[in-house]
């Protein structure tokens, strides 16, 4: 007898969470809907006490969500996952689900802008007291900002734009020594890159709306848990482990063990705050998802080809992609991200901003666009854009330059892509 053989990731971006019956559709259909039926008062009690797997209301959850939720589960190797409206919302659910006012977190300062915005300023209004890192500083000083109200570590995998690799064995045992989950957005990497679960993360938020559709469909966001934090050591998480009164005094970490950190977003965090996925948009995610390895590999080929040749361009000044030989995160992207570090690259036009800004003028196959991990070259400044709201240490700190333009290079061919930027190059002089 053959032995019982694992699916491949590959494969399980294909096939995985989801099996037609005979007759039934094939590709997972959307159940556009709102509401579930039942047949007694008894079957909708047991939804309102957690005790049913039932749907009760697409707030909720809803079958085509459920769908994308599992899948992601198994790309990312966790135990359960939560779809959001957004990726903003998966971090701001993520956060709120650890810490209460008076709380305290450590991030890596080299993060999103959006994320950045989010932790310092607006649930900083919440009372949640965040403090940026250099992700670069050995353990010992990162460990210096560490406080008793401290509920998590947070950190990129490939930090967006500065493309910092984040050192995983330091950062876990970071985190491990404070006795709080690691926390990963996986945005750019995808489980096609790194899987963060796997390198001592606890906890793995992703944008949906980059990569994992992939083809600048639809905003969406993803929470994956890893199941083996262990939420009663610290006695920090009481929203895990005591008494729950809206659930009759249900304890989330008790009942729901692997599974209660996800558990605990959807019965209180999406309930409350109502940033739930809509039954399309999990559609289409999924869609994106089923193609997530191959549009992965493609984008680091293409990705790796414009680095090198820019990187040899008489009108560039500096190149920054983690798979070029000498870059600062090339051993860490060896390390982490073995198989290619994303198609997201930066760099900088001779004569600062505005060469770069007459390079972007001058594209034509590639866009301007706020948005990275689409199928379609496209090519942002993140100084006058995406990050405006920093100061501009805080736009250094966070690994922005003025003159760095960030391209998220896409699925054409690569001899196209080359074309359009050299004949943008070639005018700004
Ligand atoms: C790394 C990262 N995390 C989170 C977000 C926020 O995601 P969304 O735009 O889906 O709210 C973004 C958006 O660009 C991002 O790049």
């Amino acid at each position: 007898m053959t032995k019982e053989r694992k699916p491949a990731f590959e494969t399980k971006c294909v096939h995985g969470a989801y099996k037609a019956g005979s007759g039934e559709p094939q590709v997972p259909p959307i159940v556009q809907n709102t509401t579930y039926r039942y047949y007694n008062a008894q079957d909708v009690a047991e939804l309102f006490d957690l005790e049913s797997p039932n749907f009760m209301y697409t707030r909720l959850a809803s079958p085509t969500v459920k769908v994308l939720e599992e899948k992601m589960a198994l790309l990312e190797g966790g135990t359960a996952g939560i779809a959001t409206s957004s990726g903003q919302a998966a971090t701001l659910i993520t956060v709120l689900n650890l810490c209460n006012a008076g709380d305290h977190v450590i991030s890596a300062s080299n993060i999103y802008g959006g994320t950045h915005n989010l932790l310092g300023v607006s649930l900083k209004k919440l009372g949640i007291d965040v403090d940026f890192v250099d992700q670069d500083l050995p353990a010992e000083e990162i460990l210096k900002l560490a406080k008793p109200n401290t509920k998590a570590v947070f950190g990129e995998s490939l930090g967006n734009p500065a493309l910092s690799i984040l050192d995983f064995d330091k950062f876990s045992k970071v985190a491990k020594e404070i006795g709080v989950p690691l926390v990963v957005d996986n945005t750019l990497a995808t489980p096609a890159l790194c899987r963060p679960l796997e390198l001592g993360a606890d906890i793995v938020i992703q944008s949906t709306t980059k990569y994992s559709d992939g083809h600048a469909s639809c905003v969406g966001g993803m929470i994956v848990e890893g199941g083996k934090f262990d939420w009663a050591a610290s006695g920090k998480f009481p929203g895990l482990t005591e008494p729950d009164e809206s659930y009759h005094g249900l304890r989330f970490y008790e009942k729901f063990g692997p599974t209660a950190f996800c558990t605990r977003l959807t019965a209180v965090l999406v309930r409350d705050f109502g940033c739930a996925m809509a039954p399309l948009n999990a559609y289409l995610t999924h869609q994106g998802l089923q193609t997530l390895h191959l549009r992965m590999e493609r984008h680091c080929e293409n990705a790796m080809a414009l680095a090198k040749h820019l990187q040899d361009h008489p009108m560039v000044e500096w190149v920054a992609y983690p798979g070029l030989p000498g870059d600062k995160y090339y051993e860490l992207g060896q390390k982490y991200l073995p198989k290619g570090t994303s198609g997201v690259l930066c760099f900088g036009v001779k004569g600062g901003k505005a060469a770069g800004e007459k390079f972007l003028e001058n594209l034509d196959l590639t866009s301007i666009v706020v948005h990275v991990g689409d199928i379609r070259t496209s090519v942002l400044h993140p100084a006058s854009t995406t990050h405006r709201q920093l100061s501009e240490s805080e736009q250094i700190a966070a690994g922005i330059s003025p003159s760095l333009i960030r391209v998220s290079v896409g699925l054409e061919s690569i001899d196209d892509i080359i074309y359009d930027f050299d004949q943008a190059l070639a005018q700004v002089k």
